[in-house]
């Protein structure tokens, strides 16, 4: 990625009393301390309603510290603690902005950071707007705004990042980017998804566009299909109430936002330079290329599924419509698989795969690229699997875990006589670069404290996206009184899913 600089500056986050700060901002926040990655004036305050002290924050912190962060150095922790603050003030009252500005202009004092600030939004979606506008009616964004004077490269910054989920449908992803938009420039906007900050989705990038070999056979003529396929052995792990809601399921939370995204890396074009903006607009190509599923053909072409009771590990677990908080009668999916289309001259007639699943035989999540068969079947009688004469070449592009690519080839098995059997080729990234991946929150608050937008996604993507997949929602919204097809816990979703391959002479990659 190019290289950006780290400025002194401010990270406060809306939210910080809640899940996503402990579990993952500040777990990734302490690694970047740790690996000196943090601008050497920093400080994060912390705001959310709950009355808390500075020192009563910096325990709760802690405590969680303890449970997420592998090896916590507890001295290193108490110095890396002087930099976090808190503010109770409540985002969607405007006159709480008043005290929250007071205190960002004490702690740039006390931390010497300067104007800059990061401003993260760590809620419920719901929340956004009216702490978007607060934000902006409270003075705080000089970014772009005409009575701000100072010359372009000296005057502050102030980016915020938002997490998903970024819209509930088309509709209102493009409000909410509108209202955004009037307060911040899109340059200073950054849209997270995690699954871009994960080291094999950029190493496919380096992958496709550092070398020679791949990109010349990454098309229509030898590529047969890819499947990209996001699986969790997880159920909805005490918050059934949050996901069994209009704006919950695979669809919306998974397939819409990290899987169409991990398809767009994998099929777009190479951009002219490697900046964000290039990188942004060779992605946006492929959602306006994503060919929209007609409702006629949404049952052959999408497929949901809920899971019933099953086991796992000799473990017997409940159904989805048995968890707590799901309303008893729930057509909320748990699963989610498309057959999609992107209409380019590069991927004309190839199919991309994407399926999520909670409570899956196996947590993971991979790309397979499937390649054609030979054009002739030289060793139709010498292989061990006689479909049309070899097993196709694949690669797997392992995203976690065991992040890693595994080419499948063809190969002899030793020995007299002409027996030909798949084999493997195998890059895993741990054991050749003898270094753990990153935790993508620290990539990609890294990148937002650096100004990098690579991995955070613009407006058009997110749009594009849910344009891509709205008729399928519409679609299963009309037909809400349709059984939904289920799947034991433990498996590998519903059979309707393997029949939509069937149908086409293929089948979902189910590694044991
Ligand atoms: N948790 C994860 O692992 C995860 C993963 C990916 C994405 N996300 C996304 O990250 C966001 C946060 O998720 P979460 O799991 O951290 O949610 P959460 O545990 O429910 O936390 C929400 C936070 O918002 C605060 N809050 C609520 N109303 C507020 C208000 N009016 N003003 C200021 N603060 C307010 C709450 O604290 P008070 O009650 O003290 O105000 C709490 O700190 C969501 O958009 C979610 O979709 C979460």
């Amino acid at each position: 990625m190019p290289n950006h600089e780290v400025s002194p500056c401010q990270l406060v986050i809306f939210g910080a009393s809640g899940d996503l700060t402990k579990r993952k901002l500040i777990p990734s926040l302490y690694d970047l301390f740790i690996g000196k990655m943090l601008p050497e004036h920093f400080a994060v305050l912390g705001v959310s309603r709950t009355p808390m002290s500075d020192d009563q924050f910096r325990d709760h912190l802690l405590e969680s510290a303890r449970k997420f962060i592998h090896g916590l150095d507890e001295a290193k922790w108490r110095e890396f603690a002087q930099m976090i603050y808190y503010h109770p003030g409540d985002s969607v009252l405007p006159e709480a902005f008043e005290g929250i500005r007071k205190r960002m202009a004490e702690v740039s004092q006390l931390r010497k950071t300067g104007d800059n600030c990061l401003l993260y939004l760590s809620m419920s979606p719901n929340l956004y707007e009216p702490t978007i506008v607060n934000i902006g009616n409270a003075g705080i964004v000089t970014e772009g705004k005409s009575w701000c004077s100072i010359n372009r490269a000296s005057r502050p910054w102030q980016r915020i990042i938002i997490e998903k989920p970024f819209g509930n449908d088309t509709e209102s992803a493009a409000h909410l980017n509108r209202v955004l938009g009037r307060v911040f420039e899109e340059e200073s906007i950054y849209r997270i998804d995690h699954y871009l900050g994960k080291e094999t989705v950029q190493n496919l990038l380096v992958f496709r566009f550092a070398n020679a070999i791949f990109e010349p056979i990454w098309n229509r003529t030898y590529i047969d299909h890819v499947q990209v396929t996001a699986a969790e052995t997880v159920g909805v792990e005490g918050r059934g109430g949050y996901y069994d809601s209009p704006s919950g399921g695979a669809m919306r939370d998974m397939v819409q936002s990290h899987l169409l995204q991990v398809m767009a890396v994998v099929a777009m074009e190479p951009p002219v330079a490697l900046e964000a903006d290039g990188i942004r607009l060779e992605k946006s190509k492929i959602f306006r290329a994503a060919r929209p599923i007609k409702a006629a053909d949404v049952p052959l072409m999408a497929i949901r599924g809920q899971y019933g009771p099953g086991q796992m590990d000799g473990k017997p677990l409940p159904g989805y419509r048995q968890e707590p908080g799901v309303d008893p009668n729930s057509q909320t999916e748990t699963y989610a698989a498309l057959q999609l289309y992107v209409d380019t001259w590069r991927w004309g007639g190839v199919p991309f795969y994407l399926r999520s699943g909670k409570r899956m035989a196996k947590k993971l999540t991979e790309i397979v690229i499937t390649f054609k068969h030979t054009p002739h079947a030289l060793f139709r009688e010498q292989t061990l699997k006689k479909v049309n004469g070899l097993t196709p070449n694949q690669i797997v592009i392992n995203v976690q875990p065991n992040e890693g690519i595994r080419l499948r080839f063809e190969g002899k098995v030793p020995g007299v006589g002409m027996n030909i059997k798949s084999v493997v080729m195998d890059f895993d990234y741990v054991k050749q670069f003898n270094a753990e991946p990153p935790e993508a929150y620290a990539t990609l608050l890294l990148d937002a404290i650096k100004g990098d937008q690579t991995l955070f996604k613009h407006r058009d993507e997110v749009e594009g996206a849910w344009r891509s997949v709205q008729g399928v929602i519409d679609y299963w919204k009309e037909n809400d009184d349709e059984p939904l097809p289920t799947y034991a816990s433990g498996t590998w979703g519903p059979s309707e899913s393997d029949i939509m391959m069937d149908r086409n002479g293929r089948h979902w990659r189910n590694p044991t």
